[in-house]
């Protein structure tokens, strides 16, 4: 790669972002990252300064961690971060603010993990885990179907999330509706079997989601962003999709965004995948093409092994080549940077300043510790 190419490429990536409601100084976002470090569900200062070294050493979007909504099933872990309840929304309130002053944008990742939680886990072992059809990822039936009124419920929850969120001064929110958890169970067939009008075909099971996106502009107004994580794969299932086709992909698409999703984050592993046979685009670059809304792409962006990889996600920072060319040619509006940035909180700012030689490896047991 000719230093002049590295150098026109890097630019790209640092070009103001602006649509209708949102404007990002540049085009790296933080990828959300579950850290659990907020015994009983709230974040601490730590979490704060966490998140305001990225923004100060120049990430544009902190997407965070998955936060729970309220419902007494939503998460399965007592450290995993709430986003309801006084003491869980004043330190939020404090993260936001933490970000703002280091000069980036935050959303929060709202968050129910449906099935993927076990029967007794923490911190309501009461609580029985709940999806569209009581099925897990892997079929199996562990609780009965979720009632009208219950998915009423759910969708309440995520709208109060939504309005607390801009209520204590975030810049959007995004809905985790990707790997496996509770939106994704509705979207995907092995585990919506559902005959109302909440299942059906793909178009049809996109209706949860579709009903929360509604919810949650009702509470937050047009001006507040609203993103939508979604995936093909699923949380050990990394062959699954929901879209074979472009259009079915669009048939998925059409119904979230006229309900009002305002940019699509297309979770992958490996970003320069070409999703469908026939070209080179990738999954956010087909969601842009098929819907002209915004899209962030995300998948071993800087780093030379994939997450989940069957050999552990551990890596060692890659070129950037291919991304920047990618994101200089449009294919996408974001570059969501998960583990480089978790191992490096000086990421965005050492590629800005050319200083690529001193990025960090990413490796698992940076996990015990939030630097
Ligand atoms: C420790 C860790 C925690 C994660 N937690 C979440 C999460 O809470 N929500 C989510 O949507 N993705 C989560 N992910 C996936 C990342 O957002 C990202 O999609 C993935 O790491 C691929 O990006 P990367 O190759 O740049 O790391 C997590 C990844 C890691 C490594």
């Amino acid at each position: 790669m000719s230093s002049a190419k590295s150098e026109a490429s890097v630019e790209a990536l640092f070009k103001p972002f602006k649509s209708k409601n949102l404007e990002v100084a540049n085009r790296i976002v933080m990828a959300p990252m579950t850290r659990g470090f907020s015994p009983n569900g709230v974040p601490t200062e730590d979490v704060a300064a966490y998140y305001r070294r990225r923004a100060e050493n120049g990430v544009g979007l902190i997407v965070t961690e998955g936060t729970l909504i309220n419902h007494p099933a939503a998460g399965g872990n007592p450290n995993i971060p709430n986003f309801h309840g006084e003491a869980a929304l004043q330190h939020w309130a404090n993260v936001a603010k933490a970000v703002h002053e280091g000069g980036g944008k935050i959303i929060p990742q709202l968050w129910h993990i449906g099935l993927t939680r076990k029967i007794g886990d923490l911190p309501n072992p009461e609580a029985l885990p709940i999806g569209p059809s009581g099925l897990n990822l892997t079929g199996e039936k562990i609780t009965e179907p979720l009632t009208e009124n219950e998915i009423a419920d759910l969708i309440s929850a995520f709208a109060q999330a939504a309005a607390d969120a801009a209520r204590i001064g975030f810049d959007g929110i995004e809905l985790h509706g990707a790997h496996g958890y509770l939106i994704d169970q509705f979207f995907w067939d092995k585990t919506n079997k559902r005959t109302d009008r909440y299942g059906g075909d793909l178009a049809s099971r996109t209706r949860f989601a579709v009903e929360i996106i509604e919810a949650c502009r009702k509470a937050v107004g047009p001006d507040f962003p609203i993103v939508l994580r979604f995936s093909q794969w699923k949380a050990g299932q990394y062959e699954a999709k929901l879209a074979e086709t472009p259009e079915q992909l669009s048939s998925f698409l059409a119904p979230l965004v006229d309900a009002g999703v305002d940019v699509f984050h297309c979770s992958t592993r490996r970003y320069w995948e070409p999703e469908f046979a026939g070209s080179e685009l990738n999954l956010a670059g087909w969601t842009k093409q098929l819907t002209g809304k915004p899209t962030i792409t995300v998948g071993s962006i800087g780093l030379d092994n994939e997450f989940r990889s069957s050999t552990g996600d551990s890596a060692h920072p890659a070129s950037l080549a291919g991304v920047l060319e990618r994101l200089e040619n449009g294919e996408f509006d974001f570059v969501a940077v998960g583990r480089a940035l978790l191992a490096d909180y000086e990421w965005a700012a050492k590629v800005r300043d050319g200083r690529s030689d001193e990025l960090r490896n990413y490796d698992t047991a940076l996990l015990s510790a939030l630097n």
